[in-house]
């Protein structure tokens, strides 16, 4: 994870937690630092949407920014609070009960110069109408941060495990789900992320692969092959922007700016 910014240290995580996330941080920071040099501020007001307890909202916060986590957990927002106040960032940091469907109950709307919704339109109701929600709480010319399961990813991973049947099931299902115990509700291909983000309004910039290698590679590798951990991160960084690899990537990210 993070590399200290030029508006605030990030502390390092734990190695492994890094092949989750940093595909995504690099790019969330990049957009960030563009937002706010476009509107000449060092704070931002970010919104996380589904945020639990802060894996992304309190680095964010440590950027130096303010951020809003609006979540129906009060056991993620009870984690939150104790994560920001162990990164000493309580006072930029501001957890909400709510969802997104009742989204502005307890946020205003065109309020936030950025809004991130990670992992989270694969547990709504309805993915359209959150999604919609989610924008509407942004700022025109604000950034969204959208990511969420992709489909093929679970169709390789299934395949890869042996359950063969499973994976074509997947393939099959409306919600890509691979059978009654997948505890994913629903999955996403590339062009369907894109195609809600740009239903709501946001002109998408780019798309990401996350994690196309690092749930399917043995844990033993990268924890005690002397630099497996660096190489197959730099792998990751590679291959995330490449179109090839969206459909067997096991999250998606979409990096978007609401229309003016
Ligand atoms: C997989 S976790 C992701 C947490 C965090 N965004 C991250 O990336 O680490 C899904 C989160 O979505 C929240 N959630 C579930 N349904 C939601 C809804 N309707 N509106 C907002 N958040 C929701 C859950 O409470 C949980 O914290």
């Amino acid at each position: 994870m993070p590399d200290p910014s030029p508006r605030g240290a990030t502390p390092p995580r734990p190695p492994r937690a890094s092949l989750r996330t940093s595909v995504v941080w690099e790019v969330l920071r990049d957009a960030l630092d563009r937002r706010a040099e476009a509107t000449g501020g060092e704070t931002l007001d970010i919104l996380d949407t589904g945020g639990g307890s802060g894996s992304f909202a309190v680095p964010v916060a440590q950027l130096g920014h303010r951020v809003t986590v609006v979540d129906p957990s009060p056991n993620a927002l009870f984690a939150l609070e104790r994560r920001a106040a162990e990164a000493s960032v309580a006072d930029r940091v501001r957890g909400v009960q709510g969802d997104v469907h009742g989204l502005f109950d307890v946020v205003e709307r065109d309020g936030f110069d950025a809004v991130l919704c990670h992992g989270v339109l694969e547990y709504v109701d309805d993915p359209a109408e959150g999604l919609r929600n989610v924008v509407a709480a942004l700022r025109p010319t604000g950034v969204l941060s959208l990511l969420a399961a992709g489909l093929g990813g679970a169709v390789l991973a299934r395949a890869l495990a042996g359950h063969f049947t499973e994976a074509r099931q997947a393939l099959a299902d409306p919600a890509g789900r691979w059978g009654d115990a997948d505890p994913v509700p629903r999955r996403f291909t590339a062009e369907q992320l894109t195609g809600l983000a740009s239903d709501a309004g946001v002109d998408v910039g780019a798309v990401h692969g996350v994690r196309v290698f690092a749930d399917l590679v043995p844990g033993a590798l990268v924890d005690t092959e002397p630099g497996a951990l660096d190489a197959l991160l730099r792998l990751e960084a590679a291959v995330a922007e490449l179109p090839a690899f969206h459909s067997v990537a096991t999250q998606l990210h979409v990096l978007g700016v609401k229309h003016r």
